[in-house]
């Protein structure tokens, strides 16, 4: 017999402790902990300290059984680089995303590529009714003769359905924050609801070793219980993310116990449904205007995947006793530290400008390798000199103006040139290690802001 016992759990991060107090400890939230029933779901061997003969023995890692991890082709290449190559069955991924973002979309059209006649994708919505999700599948020419739905929120029954389905190749369930479980007396959408339903989906995953796909809702406020509290829980956690106001989003993992994580998968979202993006950088530069003054270009990774991505920069004459800083895609710190670089180290008056600072397409980076185009679009903009069509720029900037390395240079490089892109400014290797340049590429390694700008501004 399992043993029962109780916890008690922070609603607001999850962390649980043994008897009740006022205030969490770990996120010091007052009035935050709840009881919760755990139950005790040690195996059997352990209680005598006898190991039985079906437990698990040391295996020679050389011998080990890899059968169990043979994929599920998704014929979606953008969601298959992000699972690393397919879907490993047994697995369960997490898909977490703002309100409105397109999870439910993208997760429509991954079940009517996965499934077949002989094995359908059951898709459990707590959120819409099957009526509104067939007219979703409408508009996305999705006919539906493999998806399975069900509008269900009790965990326990799902899986009662589930298990009807003895080929089933899929279930979805949107959203975990809708399930619930009958055991316990807190509300859908609570941590102890969440965790709890979600270890039912795992168990049931690793039972039938069938995939799950669980949809988490995220808020910018990170109050809604949901992904965070999951991610232990899960094999693999997919972010879909992009600025609703613009049509670009980006799936990006994670964690991923089957592949690398911080890869991307690039869509757009158009009248039907997410469109693979399989040239980001070419639809990133689509729009770009070109010899006009406050723009670079820069070359960012964004997991194994270099994107070369506009950076515009402008600055005016501030009518402020504070000049402003605006920026939209890049992190504000790293702006100021362009600036003050700029400023101290190259000489440049603009400490009585107003400033803005923004990345085309509604990309976020977070990689300090863009520092040089910032730099390059915002000197340009101050100067009134266009950078060189054909120039690109990938560095960090350290405080002293100095440019520092950065990772997998050559890869950046060949997207460059693959773009037609003649010349990349990059930071000189002091470790003086050969760098291979695609044929045709003008790469100039300089040490300092001030070189590249002299370069760039032509
Ligand atoms: P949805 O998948 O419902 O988001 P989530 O499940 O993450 O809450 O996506 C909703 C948005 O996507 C909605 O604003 C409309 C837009 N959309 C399109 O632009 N094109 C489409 O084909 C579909 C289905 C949705
Ligand atoms: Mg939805």
């Amino acid at each position: 017999m399992a043993k029962t016992e109780t916890r008690w759990i922070c609603q607001e991060c999850g962390w649980s402790f043994i008897k009740e107090m006022g205030k969490c400890p770990h996120c010091s939230a007052w009035d935050s902990l709840k009881e919760m029933v755990v139950r005790d779901e040690l195996p059997a061997m352990s209680v005598g300290g006898r190991v039985g003969s079906d437990s698990p023995h040391p295996t020679p890692l050389s011998q080990v059984d890899m059968a169990g991890h043979t994929r599920i082709p998704v014929a979606n290449g953008e969601f298959a680089r992000v699972l690393g190559g397919g879907l490993v069955p047994g697995s369960i991924v997490l898909i977490g995303g703002e309100p409105g973002i397109g999870k439910s979309t993208l997760l429509l059209q991954i079940a009517a590529v996965l499934g077949d006649a002989q094995h359908p994708v059951l898709y459990v919505s707590g959120e819409e009714s099957p009526g509104q999700l067939k007219r979703r599948a409408a508009r996305l020419e999705i006919l539906g003769d493999t998806i399975q739905v069900l509008a269900e929120t009790n965990v326990d029954f799902v899986l009662q359905q589930a298990d009807r389905l003895p080929t089933l190749q899929a279930l979805i369930v949107d959203s975990i924050q809708t399930t619930h479980t009958g055991d316990l007396n807190s509300a859908a959408g609570s941590v102890s609801q969440v965790r709890e339903c979600a270890s039912r989906f795992q168990r049931w995953a690793k039972r039938r070793n069938i995939p799950v796909f669980l949809v988490g809702h995220v808020t910018k406020s990170g109050l809604i219980a949901g992904p965070k509290v999951l991610e232990h829980i899960v094999d693999t956690v997919l972010y879909l993310e992009g600025d609703p106001f613009h049509t670009y989003r980006l799936l990006r993992s994670i964690k991923n116990r089957f592949g690398a994580t911080s890869e991307v998968g690039v869509f757009e979202m158009c009248e039907n449904g997410l469109i693979e993006v399989e040239n980001p950088s070419e639809s990133f530069l689509a729009e770009r205007m070109v010899n006009v003054a406050g723009s670079a270009i820069a070359v960012t990774m964004e997991g194994t995947r270099p994107l070369l991505v506009e950076i515009q920069g402008l600055a005016n004459t501030t009518s402020f006793a504070n000049p402003r800083r605006t920026v939209n895609g890049l992190e504000f710190n790293r702006l100021l530290l362009v600036v003050a670089v700029l400023s101290r180290r190259v000489g440049l008056r603009i400490s009585d400008q107003d400033i803005f600072a923004n990345v085309v397409g509604g990309l976020q980076i977070e990689e300090p390798a863009a520092d040089l185009a910032v730099a390059a679009a915002l000197a340009s903009s101050v100067r009134d000199r266009p950078v060189a069509a054909d120039l690109a720029l990938v560095g960090e900037i350290g405080l002293s103006g100095e440019l520092r390395s950065v990772g997998r240079l050559e890869a950046r490089l060949k997207e460059a040139a693959r773009l037609g892109f003649q010349t990349v400014v990059v930071p000189r290797n002091l470790r003086r290690e050969k760098l291979r340049t695609p044929a045709g590429l003008n790469v100039v390694a300089v040490r300092t802001v001030s070189e590249a700008l002299e370069v760039a501004l032509t």
